[in-house]
């Protein structure tokens, strides 16, 4: 079942010396999967996850021929009705915590407020599920963050904040953006695994970005492999390590293998024929 519907996708911002294309026509389906988004710095995985929920800054500017969600054209919406998207059909974690999170009201009040606007519930409820919510990302001492401020939380722990409050709504679609890359690994392995069961047993539909090849070809069901803006390759998460792309083949040869120690890793021979042609489809 196809949760999310987005066609021939254009990030563009213009600059002094023209129209630069961040995204360039990129179209895929999310069901109730985890879809992959991979790509060196730049390539547009993080401005194809806020573009889906309208979050990009002015001057920038974002087209598409439909981001269909359900029987609706996300374009068409109302600012007032995108809120309320994001607020409880689309979640977003967003690859620097620290931006997202109010920096003058404490992570608790935070907490709270996402989970009363999601359930209409009142506070004492909404502060039991808010400790809740930080338990499940295994913050131990969730009473004492409650009464923090962002800026007294390390990174990895406001990676986890995060992802407890994009959980809250319980969201049909996650978009998490490098959401682990702060975590140490064994709390990485927590993290995928409650976005995993989110998937397998809410049936939710998982957008997760990383630069980490190896990690998406565990974790993830599809891959969109992207370059310059494009999808150049898309493949099944279990077949990524035989992708054909020559640019797919680089990031991959690019990695530190442990069985196989190597001199020096290859560098990324680029083809400009891979910025000009088409985007690959991601339709499932
Ligand atoms: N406000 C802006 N004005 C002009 N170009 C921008 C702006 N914001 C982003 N870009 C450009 O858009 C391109 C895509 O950026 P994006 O953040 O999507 O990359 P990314 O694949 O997420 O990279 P990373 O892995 O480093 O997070 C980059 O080349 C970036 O420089
Ligand atoms: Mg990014």
């Amino acid at each position: 079942m196809t949760l999310l519907d987005v066609e021939n996708l254009w990030v563009k911002f213009p600059t002094r010396q023209g129209v630069f294309d961040a995204v360039r026509g990129v179209s895929f389906t999310l069901g109730r999967e985890r879809l992959g988004i991979v790509g060196e710095s730049g390539s547009g995985k993080s401005m194809t996850g806020r573009a889906i929920l309208r979050l990009i800054r002015p001057p920038g500017i974002v087209e598409a021929d439909h981001i269909r969600l359900g029987d609706r054209n996300l374009l068409d919406l109302s600012e007032r009705d995108m809120r309320a998207v994001r607020g409880q059909q689309i979640s977003m974690v967003m690859q620097d915590p620290k931006f997202s999170l109010n920096p003058v009201m404490s992570i608790g009040e935070q907490l709270i407020e996402a989970y009363r606007l999601a359930n209409k519930s009142g506070r004492k409820e909404a502060r039991q599920a808010s400790l809740e919510a930080l338990e499940s990302v295994s913050i131990r001492d969730p009473g004492r963050v409650m009464a923090a401020y962002p800026h007294e939380m390390s990174g990895g722990m406001g990676q986890r904040i995060m992802i407890a409050m994009m959980l809250i709504p319980s969201p049909q679609i996650l978009i998490a953006d490098e959401p682990t890359s702060a975590l140490d690994v064994s709390v990485q392995r927590q993290v995928l695994s409650i976005m995993d069961d989110l998937v397998t047993s809410r049936g939710m539909g998982l957008i997760f970005i990383s630069h980490d090849l190896n990690l998406v070809a565990d974790f993830c069901d599809r891959v969109l492999i992207m370059y310059a803006g494009r999808v150049v390759e898309v493949c099944r998460a279990d077949r990524l390590h035989e992708a054909q792309h020559p640019y797919t083949r680089g990031l991959l040869n690019s990695l530190p293998r442990l069985n196989e120690p190597r001199e020096k890793l290859e560098v990324l021979r680029r083809d400009p024929a891979w910025s000009t042609a088409p985007s690959v489809s991601g339709r499932a």
